[in-house]
């Protein structure tokens, strides 16, 4: 059959299925979407022959000039000719109406079936127009405006030809040294699943056929964040209690909200690369979770099992990574050359290509593709969307939400609009591509509004920029740390003279956008270069100081914190950062973020949280002449620098009346908490209200808090709100370590304050 008939053929055959449907309507009770796609991905794999349902799980990352052409060159031009084969079913980093076009046309009309391919993209924090980090964004604790910010990534990504995002990114990480914290929401399972929820639902909407909505994946499932040492790409070996309570509920919070599609990881847990791991991927996701979208492997981490030493050669971790539930093999190459013959053996049942398939077709009909494959790829539609004024506006607004003010003596912030003398120091704050973070493959480097931009905006004042050191030297974005340090003091003087005439130093320092993200893994958590020598100079001349910080992780700043008057987290905000962070300086945006992760006094405190365990030996005993034997360090406290969900405002907020309707519950009822917050400072402003429990006694040890839930207040000068919260049979109860949801009988401790230290606290009992 001419490959043309044969296409006419299959989109007759889906034609006359869905005539039979519209009948069946009229007379039988009509099928829900779902039904009528399942029916529909039923007789189209009826049609397909081995080699192209194992192509359909077969992802291919772009490759040349798709709008020019071929290239002769071997990998690329047998990508080309799998595409003609309907040998793809996928394929990633192609991007633009146009070029997306050009390769779903192959598919489209020289494959025999015609499949469409679903393009996947890592829209990590916007597509052009970018918002802040994630990390960041996290900061901001604001779901609607989280929200919002994977919209806006979504319509621009979906403008540009592209149906799915590999984000969000919901690994639980306890450890800055790890370079991806930058991805993720921060340490916390709790905050991490609200704000899964929020992105997952920013991109996929509430259709997915809708033009401007896209496919998410929740990734790297599971455990990656855990990589020992914060090494990347490293060994994980986490109990069960950690994997339960910590890893999972993020994973199944985007489960249940309806996330399309996994991604799995690079790393191992206890002994098994979780790419290959049927435990995680059919025990956990698909059997109990029911979870029904499709898993992608991380980039050729299914070839890697045989790295790892977990598979002998290519055609064993291409049945190890299916059977186990990995449905497309994202750059591995191997399915598509192994997986055809592993079923003709019979070692793979075609019953497991049959689910990837479904499952990935599912997708494909959900996203309206089958109806117009092309429907992403209107190139004036593209134009009208990215780098909109509405999306600018969007990712501003974030961008301020996202910043934490996290220290302001002599109330040195804000700075005042006019008279002053202002010295600009630092080579971040005069920097229009670092701000952009390390994911923003589809951004124009150097397209941020920078920190001195957006100060020139306020024109009242005298403001002087002097550089005074580089970050990093050489190309930032391959940047090692040996590379990194910089022994060039040349500009020192100058910096140092600004300050001296200055009345007030804004010095912005910290890591360069490429210094944190994939493989950017780090041991010395200081200011990299001579930055942190630059600010103790600066400091010996003038000690007004605002330290603004920029970087992708937590940073060990205690020597700042000693002197330091004034310092603003300012993480990487994306396109408007240099506007959001003036804002935030000037005072025409009140501070609001809270830390999504500890920060250290030191990295030999790390692993550092605030829900850790009590152990045997909590504290001091002041009654035991014994001074040593306790847990802690013999060289610095137990507290980190800044806590979990700490944060402060240019006002001040009182927290009264922390009040629940009983003192003992039945384990049916719900737990109403009340609380007052007033606002005592002298500026309107807004405060994360936070709620945590203690589970006192459990059949697995219970952390001294647990976050499980907040609010966000806005309040005027005077004013006081009540802020009410409930708890559950969800809220309180936990895994044991057979991952089974128990709810204990017992004593429960409240605290509720602005951070994770807050010591107003309540109690009762579960009965
Ligand atoms: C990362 C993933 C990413 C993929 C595709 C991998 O290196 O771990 O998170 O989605 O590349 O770019």
């Amino acid at each position: 059959m001419n490959k043309k008939i044969k296409y006419i053929f299959y989109i007759t055959v889906i034609a006359t299925f869905m005539t039979c449907d519209k009948i069946k309507k009229n007379t039988v009770e009509s099928p829900t979407k779902t039904e009528e796609i399942e029916k529909k991905v039923d007789s189209l794999l009826k049609l397909m022959t081995i080699e192209e349902k194992v192509g359909q799980m077969n992802q291919y990352n772009g490759f040349w000039d798709v709008t020019g052409p071929v290239p002769d060159d071997g990998d690329a031009e047998m990508k080309y000719e799998h595409l003609k084969q309907g040998l793809v079913g996928s394929m990633l980093s192609v991007r633009g109406a146009k070029a997306v076009r050009a390769v779903q046309k192959i598919v489209v009309e020289d494959s025999r079936l015609g499949i469409p391919l679903i393009i996947g993209f890592d829209v990590i924090h916007g597509y052009k127009t970018l918002s802040p980090i994630p990390l960041a964004e996290a900061a901001s604790w604001d779901l609607e405006a989280i929200e919002r910010s994977a919209q806006v990534a979504a319509a621009e990504a979906s403008a540009a030809g592209i149906n799915w995002t590999f984000a969000p990114m919901v690994d639980i990480s306890r450890d800055p040294r790890w370079g991806r914290v930058m991805e993720g929401a921060g340490e916390d399972p709790f905050l991490g699943s609200k704000i899964a929820v929020a992105r997952v639902k920013g991109f996929q909407g509430n259709d997915l056929s809708d033009v401007n909505t896209i496919a998410a994946c929740a990734k790297h499932f599971a455990a990656y964040g855990f990589s020992e040492a914060g090494k990347e790409y490293n060994t994980v070996d986490v109990g069960n209690s950690t994997l339960h309570n910590m890893v999972l509920p993020p994973f199944k919070a985007a489960v249940d909200i309806g996330v399309k599609t996994l991604m799995n990881g690079f790393n191992e847990l206890d002994g098994v690369p979780v790419t290959g791991s049927s435990y995680l991927l059919r025990d956990i996701l698909k059997d109990k979770w029911g979870f029904k979208g499709f898993v992608v492997s991380d980039w050729a981490s299914i070839r890697e099992l045989v790295v790892w030493g977990y598979a002998k050669d290519n055609r064993d971790a291409a049945k190890i990574a299916s059977i186990a539930g990995s449905d497309m093999d994202m750059e591995s190459h191997i399915y598509v050359t192994e997986l055809v013959q592993l079923v003709r053996d019979g070692v793979v049942k075609e019953a497991v290509i049959d689910d990837a398939v479904s499952r990935i077709l599912t997708v494909k009909f959900e996203l309206g593709l089958f109806d117009d494959p092309y429907k992403y790829c209107d190139e004036s539609r593209e134009k009208e969307v990215i780098g909109s004024p509405k999306h600018m506006e969007a990712v501003l607004d974030v961008a301020k939400k996202s910043i934490v003010l996290l220290k302001n003596e002599e109330q040195l912030l804000p700075l005042k609009k006019e008279g002053q003398k202002i010295a600009l120091i630092g080579a971040l704050a005069n920097e229009n591509n670092s701000p952009l973070g390390s994911w923003r493959i589809a951004s124009k480097d150097s397209t941020a509004v920078s920190i001195l931009t957006g100060m020139q905006a306020y024109k009242g004042n005298t403001l002087v920029y002097k550089k005074g050191t580089d970050v990093t030297v050489g190309n930032a974005e391959f940047v090692n740390e040996i590379s990194v340090n910089t022994n060039d003091k040349s500009e020192f003087d100058q910096a140092i003279n600004a300050a001296k005439e200055a009345d007030v130093v804004v010095l912005v320092l910290g890591e360069h956008g490429f210094q944190s993200g994939e493989g950017r893994s780090r041991t010395d958590l200081g200011l990299p270069g001579l930055q942190q020598e630059l600010l103790e100079e600066v400091y010996k001349v003038n000690k007004k100081i605002v330290l603004v910080l920029n970087n992708g992780r937590p940073l060990t700043i205690s020597w700042a914190d000693k002197h330091i008057p004034a310092i603003v987290e300012a993480w990487q905000l994306g396109t408007q950062t240099g506007h959001a962070v003036a804002q935030v300086l000037y005072g025409d945006y009140n501070p609001s973020g809270k830390l999504p992760m500890t920060f250290p006094r030191n990295v030999g405190q790390i692993p550092i949280y605030y829900n850790y365990k009590n152990t045997g030996r909590p504290v001091l005993d002041k009654n035991n002449p014994n001074l040593v034997f306790w847990s802690h360090y013999s060289d610095i406290e137990n507290t980190p620098l800044y806590p979990f969900g700490y944060g402060l405002s240019y006002t001040t907020f009182e927290y009264a009346k922390l009040t629940l309707d009983k003192r003992v519950y039945a384990i049916n009822e719900e737990v109403n908490i009340t609380v007052d917050v007033s606002n005592t400072g002298k500026l309107a402003g807004k405060e994360v209200v936070q709620l945590y429990i203690r589970d006192l006694v459990g059949s697995v040890t219970r952390p001294v808090k647990e976050l499980k839930g907040f609010e966000l207040v806005t309040l005027e000068v005077g004013e006081t709100k009540t802020v009410e919260f409930t708890l559950n049979k969800e809220s309180l109860g936990f895994y044991n370590n057979k991952g089974e949801f128990l709810l204990e009988l017992g004593d429960f401790e409240i605290f509720v304050g602005g951070s994770s230290y807050t010591k107003l606290t309540s109690s009762f009992e579960l009965k």
